[in-house]
């Protein structure tokens, strides 16, 4: 059996006291009888204090060794330690060392700590405080994701990656090919000189997936109420502190839902996932509350305990409008809302979360079910402080000649979508669901303000790196 972990050394009861850690010094301080080191090994944000009393053994040659970043395997006596902070400490007995470490060239120094940097060493910084209770939090709440649907009697599906349909119509997707693109002049052409896909892998164009949606919307006319919890691509230039080029997304899809059912169901489920994080992850969220946002508790009491506010994008032009000064895009009806808006709905206006729907068909996708008014459609958007579009959603159009009809407007081609056709040629019933950013609920738990800091290797405009 490997040793246990700190989290479980820090539960013991005292009747086990010979024990055997392994970790990493975090920091060593020397006195004139004893040396302490604090190592951690990732599985809770406390350290377990290592005491080495030079009146009981001898380690001068191994100590100045034990500096920051050193892996160690330390075997000694668990006692209570005398000092306020922790329970235990370890009395260190024999000591090995698995890895050195050079302290003048590792990169996690106490000196150099900001975000900037430490994307530059991403494959180091789960060893940071930070990092290292972010990734634990991220753990968690996927945890939390898969809890309340299976409680809430989900289907947990996988839709595929690689996919011939761009579900959001916005051609924001990366291509996949078996073609070797290195050799361009090589590449098989049609008539008309263009790419010939029909002699690629899969007889066709492919594409990472933008969203599991329309194949989610498949699996739910036949299980009921499913979801999908997987990564998602965008090929969008868009270097802002909430997209990612890659990103994992949440995608619930329920038969018979209507529209106010699919915001009831989104509310609820972003209030019970903040609820799990502030009930499991007290510790973690603790540092953020003190060292990212001070603000932190009260916004995830708001969060998880509010009424969402409900405002139709028409109403919510008529409280944008007036404010147009304060905005760099001016707001009228029609226009796409962006982050200032969104954030001063719900941070300056509603003080709350907030969900906006009935926007206009002109900027929403294809499938969002078109009102009776001929000019908006069944879509919403759970908006959040700090982050703005936490959640996009709507209920699906179900009629077959409407569909057709916006398919022809938004000049898609029917021939690629006769099997999304097919799901309301039989049997069709009315459809709801929505798609969660699971990197933008991660901001919004932690406090952390880039999104390229609620992941462990992200990927935006210009940075591929591990
Ligand atoms: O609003 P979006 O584009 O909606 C869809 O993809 C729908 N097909 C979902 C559905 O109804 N099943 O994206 C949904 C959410 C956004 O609200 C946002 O939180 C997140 O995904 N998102 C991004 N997160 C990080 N980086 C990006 N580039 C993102 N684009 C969208
Ligand atoms: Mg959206």
């Amino acid at each position: 059996m490997p040793a246990p972990t700190i989290k479980e050394i820090l539960k013991l009861d005292g009747a086990e006291n010979r024990i055997e850690v392994r970790g990493w010094i975090k920091t060593r301080r020397d006195s004139k009888a004893c040396s302490f080191a604090e190592i951690n090994d990732g599985s809770t944000r406390q350290n377990l204090q290592i005491v080495f009393d030079t009146t009981k053994g001898d380690f001068s040659d191994i100590l100045p060794a034990l500096v920051t970043g050193t892996s160690v395997r330390i075997k000694g006596d668990l006692v209570a330690s005398p000092a306020s902070k922790q329970k235990w400490e370890l009395l260190a007995e024999k000591v090995e060392i698995h890895g050195g470490c050079d302290a003048e060239a590792y990169p996690i120094q106490k000196k150099k700590t900001s975000d900037e940097f430490l994307r530059t060493v991403a494959h180091l910084r789960p060893r940071t405080n930070k990092y290292s209770a972010m990734l634990r939090i991220r753990s968690e709440l996927s945890f939390a994701v898969h809890r309340y649907f299976r409680n809430n009697g989900f289907f947990y599906v996988h839709t595929p990656i690689i996919t011939s349909s761009d579900c959001e119509g916005a051609g924001q997707m990366f291509n996949v090919t078996s073609f070797d693109l290195a050799k361009l002049n090589e590449l098989p052409k049609n008539d008309k000189g263009e790419i010939d896909f029909s002699k690629d892998l899969f007889c066709r164009r492919t594409f990472l997936t933008v969203s599991g949606q329309l194949e989610g919307e498949a699996l739910a006319l036949g299980l009921g109420k499913i979801y999908t919890f997987g990564p998602t691509f965008r090929a969008e230039n868009s270097n802002t502190y909430r997209h990612c080029a890659e990103f994992w997304m949440i995608e619930p899809e329920m038969a018979f839902y209507d529209l106010f059912d699919d915001m009831d169901l989104a509310e609820d489920f972003v209030k019970n996932i903040t609820k799990h994080v502030l009930e499991n992850c007290a510790e973690d969220l603790d540092l953020f509350a003190k060292f990212v946002d001070t603000s932190l508790h009260d916004t995830l009491k708001n969060v998880a305990e509010t009424g969402y506010e409900r405002v139709s994008y028409t109403d919510a032009v008529k409280i944008l409008e007036p404010e147009n000064e304060r905005f760099e895009n001016k707001v009228s009806w029609g226009a796409d809302f962006g982050s200032e808006h969104e954030r001063f709905l719900v941070e300056t206006y509603f003080k709350k979360p907030a969900v906006l729907y009935n926007k206009p068909k002109n900027n929403a996708a294809f499938y969002m079910k078109l009102n009776e008014d001929g000019k908006t459609v069944r879509g919403m958007d759970l908006l959040v402080p700090r982050i703005g579009e936490l959640i996009g959603g709507s209920e699906r159009e179900n009629r077959l000649e409407v569909l057709e009809k916006k398919m022809t407007d938004f000049k898609i081609n029917p021939e690629n979508y006769r099997w999304y056709l097919d799901l309301r040629r039989f049997g069709s019933v009315p459809h709801a669901g929505f798609g969660l950013g699971f990197e933008r609920m991660m901001m919004l738990v932690t406090g952390i303000s880039n999104i390229r800091d609620v992941t462990a290797f992200p990927r935006v405009p210009g940075y591929a790196e591990f």
